[in-house]
């Protein structure tokens, strides 16, 4: 959004701000609150935007609400991308979709292109797997070049510390704070960390290339316990190391080949984790430290 804001598009961003922030809406973009799964709105919304291009990143995108509420996930993931792709439909407007590789592949034993097998093992992978499939079908029926990004994991500034999801997030926080870093099995599960502005440029890529399914990653597997010994380093901080026992269905893992984002697309990532990492610890040492005062 930000990106697109900075090189003058007119942008609209349509969110219900169940997970989203107004503050993170860039000034002179304009917000319309709708939930994906009202598709009268979202047609409205469309008809009134007439956009170019949608990137659609609207989701529910928390793994453990998808095994909770499965029905709930794919409400929102399935029903409300079906509904993304008709008001995208009847203003001729391309979808870029944000997927994700980690879920979607499952278990990989090396960096998983876009054709190795697709074994989710969560609902949230099953429910993106089907967005990507709708999209693939838009395409077919409709010509309607859609584009697919399978994520690696994703990581940077404004990740919010507090949540459950985003690993790197969570340890510069317990940084910042003083906190144990705790880290769930013996920490050799591996994961490819892909850099926000990265995966920005990838997706601004995909706007104009060809349709398809690309893969969004590093090829670079880094585990957990090399995660947690990089975050110390990058903000010069010693924590202490706390193994926690593992979690049922975590994967060991989990990497992205991106060399086909890279024929097509043009993109490969461009920023090492030491320095994706430097810079997230600097935004989160900054947000922490005004928070202090707050009501954390
Ligand atoms: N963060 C990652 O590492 C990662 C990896 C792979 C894929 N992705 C995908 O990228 C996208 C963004 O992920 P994120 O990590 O920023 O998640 P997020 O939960 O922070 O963002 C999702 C956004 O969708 C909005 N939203 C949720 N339900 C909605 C609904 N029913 N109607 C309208 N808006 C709704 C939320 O308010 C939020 O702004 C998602 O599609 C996710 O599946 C993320």
């Amino acid at each position: 959004m930000d990106a697109l804001v900075g090189r003058g598009d007119d942008v609209w961003v349509l969110d219900s701000l169940a997970n989203g922030r107004r503050e993170n809406v860039a000034e002179g973009a304009r917000l319309v609150e709708l939930d994906i799964r009202d598709a009268d709105a979202l047609a409205g919304a469309f008809a009134e935007a007439k956009p170019e291009t949608c990137f659609h990143l609207a989701a529910q995108a928390d793994v453990r609400v998808s095994i909770a509420e499965p029905a709930f996930d794919a409400e929102v993931n399935v029903i409300g991308t079906a509904n993304v792709l008709e008001a995208a439909r009847e203003q001729e407007t391309k979808v870029v979709f944000s997927s994700t590789g980690g879920a979607i592949y499952g278990e990989c034993d090396g960096p998983a292109d876009e054709d190795s097998p697709r074994l989710p093992l969560a609902p949230y992978g099953t429910s993106k797997l089907a967005g990507e499939e709708y999209l693939g079908t838009w395409s077919r029926l409709y010509g309607a070049g859609h584009v697919a990004l399978r994520y690696g994991n994703v990581y940077g500034p404004r990740q919010d510390p507090h949540g459950e999801a985003g690993v790197v997030a969570i340890f510069f926080g317990r940084i910042a704070n003083g906190g144990e870093l705790h880290i769930f099995g013996d920490g050799r599960q591996t994961r490819d960390y892909v850099f926000v502005a990265d995966v920005v440029a990838a997706t601004l890529a995909a706007a104009s290339g060809p349709e398809g399914v690309y893969n969004v990653g590093t090829g670079i597997e880094t585990s957990v316990l090399e995660l947690a010994e990089e975050c110390k380093r990058a903000s010069g901080v010693e924590a202490e190391i706390v193994f926690d026992p593992p979690r049922l269905g975590e994967l060991s893992r989990s990497v992205l080949d991106p060399s086909r984002a890279e024929e097509a697309l043009g993109w490969r990532p461009a920023t090492s984790l030491a320095a994706g990492l430097e810079a997230t610890w600097n935004f989160v040492r900054t947000a922490e430290g005004e928070g202090e005062t707050g009501a954390n």
